[in-house]
């Protein structure tokens, strides 16, 4: 197991980056009834309350176990969470973290997913060992692309058949932004 982490806070122009709470599960609530965040992520379909407040103690067992960063997306004026920005650490030794990112339907368009990515990419090119971050975005993805686009990231290609969406397989566009 990898040394545990320990979660800075990040600011950004709109955002502030930090450890989820247990005052975060209405974003988690309304994470889990959009149509394609569960399917993404580890959020629980349509989950209630207490499978919500299970997903925000896994984000502190990320941290735990040294496998990522898991940012809460936060209003920078409020401090009401309104998405999730995780840094993934598994190919750390390959000089590889990889960068996921969902922002709940109410407060999209606001620039928010870009302003947090963007932040949390510039923090995370100054890790030791951290040389390139990788993002998977589908093909039909333009809110997601543009966001990667906006923090500095450049499509490489497509991976076919990369990975299992919602029981389908599905194309990714292959992403990076490098130190
Ligand atoms: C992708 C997502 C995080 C964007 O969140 P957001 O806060 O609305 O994004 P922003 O307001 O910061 O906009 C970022 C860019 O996307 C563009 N954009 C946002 N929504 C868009 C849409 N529906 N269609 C086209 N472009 C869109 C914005 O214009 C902006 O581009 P610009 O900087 O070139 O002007 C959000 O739609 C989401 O959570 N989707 C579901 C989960 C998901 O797909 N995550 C990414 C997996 S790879």
């Amino acid at each position: 197991m990898s040394p545990p982490l320990v979660l800075p806070t990040l600011v950004g122009d709109a955002v502030r980056l930090r450890a989820f709470c247990a005052d975060d599960v209405p974003a988690v609530r309304e994470a889990a009834s959009d149509p394609h965040i569960p399917l993404i992520t580890s959020v629980p379909a349509l989950g209630d309350d207490a499978e919500c407040l299970a997903f925000v103690a896994r984000q502190a067992d990320r941290l735990a176990t040294g496998t990522g960063y898991p940012f809460a997306i936060a209003d920078r004026t409020s401090d009401v969470a309104v998405g999730h920005v995780y840094l993934g650490l598994r190919d750390l030794d390959l000089g590889r973290a990889t960068v996921g990112y969902w922002v709940v339907r109410s407060q999209r368009g606001r620039g928010l997913a870009g302003d947090a990515v963007r932040t949390v990419a510039g923090w995370a090119l100054t890790l030791p060992g951290v040389e390139r971050l990788e993002l998977y975005v589908e093909p039909w993805n333009v809110a997601s692309s543009r966001t990667a686009a906006g923090a500095g990231f450049a499509c490489e290609g497509l991976l076919r058949s990369w990975q299992s969406v919602g029981g389908e397989r599905r194309d990714m566009e292959m992403w990076s932004r490098s130190r």
